[in-house]
C-alpha cells in the first residue's frame, strides 16, 4: 500500500517520541520524501484542484508539530529567516525551491543587526526534502506553482522569530502569517 498522510502522521508521532531531537527530525524528513513519491498524495492536497493558499494538514495535539500545505500560486522570493527556537523541514510536491542556507558572519553582540554570509545552496525537486534544525537561517526562492508540504516542530506563528535584511542587516521581528 502507498505511503498516506496517516501512516506518516503515526510514523512522525513516533520518532518524536523516541527522539525529539536531530535523529527524530531526519527519520520525519526521509519519511516525507516517502509520502511525496505518493502521487496520489500530491494529487490531493498538492494538484491542481488543491486550494491555493496555505493548509494546516495535521496538528498534533500533544507533540504540537505541524503538517502544512503551501499551495502556491505565485512565485516568491524570501529575506532570510529562521523558526525560531523550532525546527522546520521543507519538502518538495511540485515544481522546485531554491534554497540558500546561511551562517552569521558577526559576533551576535548587535541584537538589532547580523551580518549574513552563505553557506550551501541547492534545488530541492519533487520528492525531496530539507531539514532546517532551531535557530537555523535560510531564505527560499520558488517560482509560480511551485507547492511544498512543511513539517514544523509547533505552531510558528506563536513563537518568535527574526528575518534579515540583506542590505541593511537589521534584524527584525516576524509577524504571525508571515508564512514561510
Ligand atoms: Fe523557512
Amino acid at each position: 500500500m502507498a505511503y498516506d498522510l496517516d501512516q506518516f502522521i503515526t510514523d512522525a508521532r513516533a520518532s518524536l517520541k523516541r527522539d525529539p531531537g536531530p535523529q527524530g527530525r531526519e527519520e520525519i524528513r526521509v519519511n516525507l520524501e516517502r509520502l511525496l513519491s505518493n502521487k496520489d498524495f500530491v494529487e490531493k492536497y498538492c494538484g491542481d484542484k488543491a486550494e491555493r493558499g496555505l493548509k494546516v494538514l495535521y496538528e498534533d495535539p500533544e507533540l504540537k508539530f505541524q503538517v502544512l500545505a503551501h499551495i502556491n500560486e505565485k512565485g516568491r522570493v524570501s529575506p532570510p529567516h529562521d523558526h525560531g527556537k523550532s525546527w522546520a523541514i521543507y519538502g518538495q510536491a511540485t515544481l522546485y525551491t531554491d534554497m540558500t542556507e546561511w551562517e552569521r558572519e558577526d559576533d551576535r553582540s548587535d541584537p538589532k543587526h547580523a551580518k549574513l554570509k552563505v553557506a550551501k545552496k541547492y534545488r530541492l525537486t519533487p520528492g525531496h526534502a530539507g531539514i532546517y534544525q532551531d535557530g537555523a537561517i535560510h531564505s527560499i526562492d520558488y517560482p509560480d506553482k511551485s507547492r511544498f508540504v512543511r513539517v514544523t516542530g509547533t505552531n510558528l506563528d506563536k513563537i518568535d522569530r527574526v528575518r534579515f535584511d540583506l542590505k541593511t542587516g537589521v534584524i527584525e521581528q516576524m509577524t504571525p502569517q508571515m508564512a514561510t
